[in-house]
């Protein structure tokens, strides 16, 4: 089969599209033919070697921790799953993932695809959605009728966020530049703050229950993030190169997340999707042949939006 894979940590030159062996189902494992990985930044950072303390791959490594497939194959023990099912899930990410045409992936991360979409378009939910759920109902104890600041919107996991939290019920201020600021509001959000035209301490004049940031500001501008949240409330921070300050004084947490693969959540996710209560958003669809490209314009700063990538036989 066709797998891209990097032989030696580096730039996205590192990325060759080659032929592999069709990977063996052991135990407790399905075969999946995958019909779309997608791309997030953790990828480039994995790929790069700045990952290998928290995400300690063996190379030659193949990315993508997001699938979307088809069951083509049960190791020894795996009940619930038959060869033809149509599944999403969020790949270990210390194993090899999901930028070929087949992946091995534990039975129990898998569930479902949504009904309501294209298959390889479902690729583009599970890591930023439950990203996105688990930063503000896991930590940041989101509820009816709070109010949240989700700043650096625009992106996968913020169109996200916007959806999941206008639809929980909390009134919804985000950030987004021009560019996306039309579709953050159409993702639910109450109040649009143009980042690249006003300072969101500025612009927040009552405080909010919970700040969430995934937008790549520098430390003093999480901080500033702080000051926005009432008393007893939380900053969540998913750009964790820089540890989420808190406030002791004023009781407000600060909270590093680190997404985790969770089944249950997702095929709530799903469910959601199906209902027409989350909308899947895909900038653009990529052959898998193309995944080195694709990377280069990732670290040039110029992918916005989720990118599915999609094998030949898809
Ligand atoms: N820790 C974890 O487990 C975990 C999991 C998933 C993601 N992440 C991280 O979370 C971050 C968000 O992920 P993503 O997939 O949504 O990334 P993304 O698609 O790149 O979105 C980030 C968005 O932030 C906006 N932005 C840029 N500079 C900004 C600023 N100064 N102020 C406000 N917004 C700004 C940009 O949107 P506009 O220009 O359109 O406003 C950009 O689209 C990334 O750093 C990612 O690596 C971490």
């Amino acid at each position: 089969m066709k797998a891209v894979r990097f032989h030696e940590y580096g730039g996205p030159e590192v990325l060759r599209h080659e032929d592999v062996d069709l990977p063996v189902p052991a135990a407790g494992q399905v075969r999946v033919r995958v019909a779309a990985t997608s791309f997030n930044s953790v990828d480039g950072n994995i790929r790069g070697g700045f990952m290998q303390g928290p995400i300690p791959v063996e190379l030659p490594h193949t990315p993508g921790l997001d699938v979307a497939g088809t069951v083509d194959a049960l190791g020894e023990g795996v009940d619930g799953f038959a060869v033809g099912d149509q599944v999403v899930g969020f790949l270990p990410m210390d194993k090899p993932g999901a930028a070929a045409e087949y992946v091995l992936a534990p039975a129990e991360i898998l569930v479902a695809a949504p009904k309501s979409l294209p298959l390889a378009d479902a690729a583009a939910l599970p890591l930023v959605g439950l990203t996105a759920y688990q930063a503000l109902f896991d930590h940041g104890k989101l509820a009816a009728g709070q109010r949240v600041l989700i700043n650096g919107a625009g992106g996968a996991v913020g169109g996200y966020a916007v959806q999941l939290a206008h639809h929980a019920g909390a009134h919804v201020i985000a950030t987004a530049s021009p560019r996306s600021g039309d579709a953050v509001k159409a993702a639910g959000a109450d109040e649009v703050i143009d980042h690249t035209t006003t300072a969101v301490t500025d612009a927040v004049t009552e405080p909010v229950d919970l700040a969430l940031n995934l937008a790549p500001v520098d430390p003093a501008g999480l901080a500033a993030l702080v000051t926005l949240v009432r008393p007893g409330g939380a900053l969540v921070n998913t750009t964790v190169w820089m540890p989420a300050p808190g406030d002791e004084e004023r009781g407000v947490r600060g909270i590093d997340l680190f997404v985790r693969s969770d089944a249950g959540r997702l095929a709530k996710l799903v469910a959601q999707v199906d209902r027409g209560e989350l909308r899947v958003d895909v900038a653009e669809r990529v052959p898998l042949a193309e995944l080195a490209a694709l990377h280069a314009r990732a670290a040039g700063g110029a992918v916005h939006g989720k990118a599915v990538v999609v094998p030949a036989t898809a």
